[in-house]
């Protein structure tokens, strides 16, 4: 898998390296998170390296939002526009829905072996320009899938009710879509002051992190998330262990298996193992083999 780096200082590390290139990453937020700001910090990242550049505004207009990355210290994204690098596509959600099934393949064919960045800020109004879920599902499941013909997709998507409820339509089917999804929650604490956590809550083949990451916004920065956790440590203790289990319980399993089994745990890390018991795993590998 191709990594490419988010632009997101702090994140790469929590996704196993970056952002799998040619994927579809949805990043969940409330209002203020940080959503706008992510997705700006995505596709500058990408104009640095030589990438094209597709910001695609449903809420804010685009004089507003080079306003914003120029106060978040961006003044090149100026030059990056004047010379064609990036290009902003201002659009209502029925505007853009209509222009998904209408015109999205010819631009598509247009941008052929582009390796651009895609920002979609915010995805919600497209889910809100039909209330039929199937055809919200057909709708962004047709848009992700084209887009990632011609580069990376990263969309935003508001997250209304209950802080850390996604279980509504408009979250959950882009959720089921997505090669990646970021959580990005940003609490009010009854002191007054705010909480911002970070959180993976899938990214395709790749072993990201499980937990959550304190994060924050800085002027000229944007967003710088703390990668610090006791999990993400490189830590063999659990394998090794298990791999003095194998070695106990040799005669239980076949021989393959157990050179399998001692060949995996090399490649293995305690984070790995932070939802099973030793005990049990190796019980059922037994149970497994045990009539071969
Ligand atoms: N110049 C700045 N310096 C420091 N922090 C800033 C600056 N500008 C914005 N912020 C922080 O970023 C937050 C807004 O970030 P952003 O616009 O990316 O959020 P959002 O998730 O897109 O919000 P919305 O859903 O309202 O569009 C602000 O609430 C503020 O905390
Ligand atoms: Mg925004």
């Amino acid at each position: 898998m191709n990594k490419i780096k988010s632009g997101v200082y702090g994140l790469n590390a929590l996704l196993d390296g970056g952002i799998n290139e040619n994927s579809a990453t949805v990043v969940i937020g409330c209002s203020g998170a940080g959503k706008t700001t992510l997705a700006t910090q995505f596709i500058r990242r990408g104009l640095e390296m030589g990438q094209e550049g597709i910001f695609v505004s449903l809420d804010e207009n685009k004089e507003q939002i080079i306003k914003e990355a120029i106060q978040m210290g961006w003044k090149k994204i100026v030059d990056y526009i004047d010379e064609e690098k990036l290009v902003f596509i201002d659009a209502s959600g029925h505007e853009f829905s209509a222009f998904i099934k209408k015109e999205l393949p010819s631009f598509v064919a247009d941008w052929k072996g582009a390796n651009a960045r895609i920002s979609i800020d915010p995805l919600t109004p497209v889910m809100w320009s039909t209330s039929d879920r199937y055809e919200q599902r057909e709708l962004i499941g047709f848009m992700l899938k084209e887009t990632r013909k011609v580069g990376t997709v990263l969309a935003t998507l508001e997250e209304h009710g209950m802080a850390g409820d996604l279980s509504g339509n408009e979250t959950v089917i882009p959720m089921y879509l997505a090669d990646c999804v970021i959580h990005l929650k940003s609490i009010h604490s009854p002191e007054g002051g705010l909480q911002r956590r970070l959180k993976i809550l899938k990214c395709r083949s790749s072993r990201h992190s499980k937990t959550e990451h304190q994060y924050a916004i800085v002027k000229g920065l944007g967003i710088v998330v703390d990668p610090d956790n006791s999990s993400l440590m490189p830590s063999r203790d659990v394998p090794d262990k298990f791999r003095k289990v194998l070695e106990e319980k040799k005669g239980s399993i076949p021989n393959r298996v157990y050179l399998r089994l001692v060949e995996i745990m090399e490649d293995l890390r305690d984070d790995d193992f932070s939802d099973i018991k030793l005990d049990t795993l190796m019980r059922e590998i037994i149970a497994e083999y045990q009539n071969d």
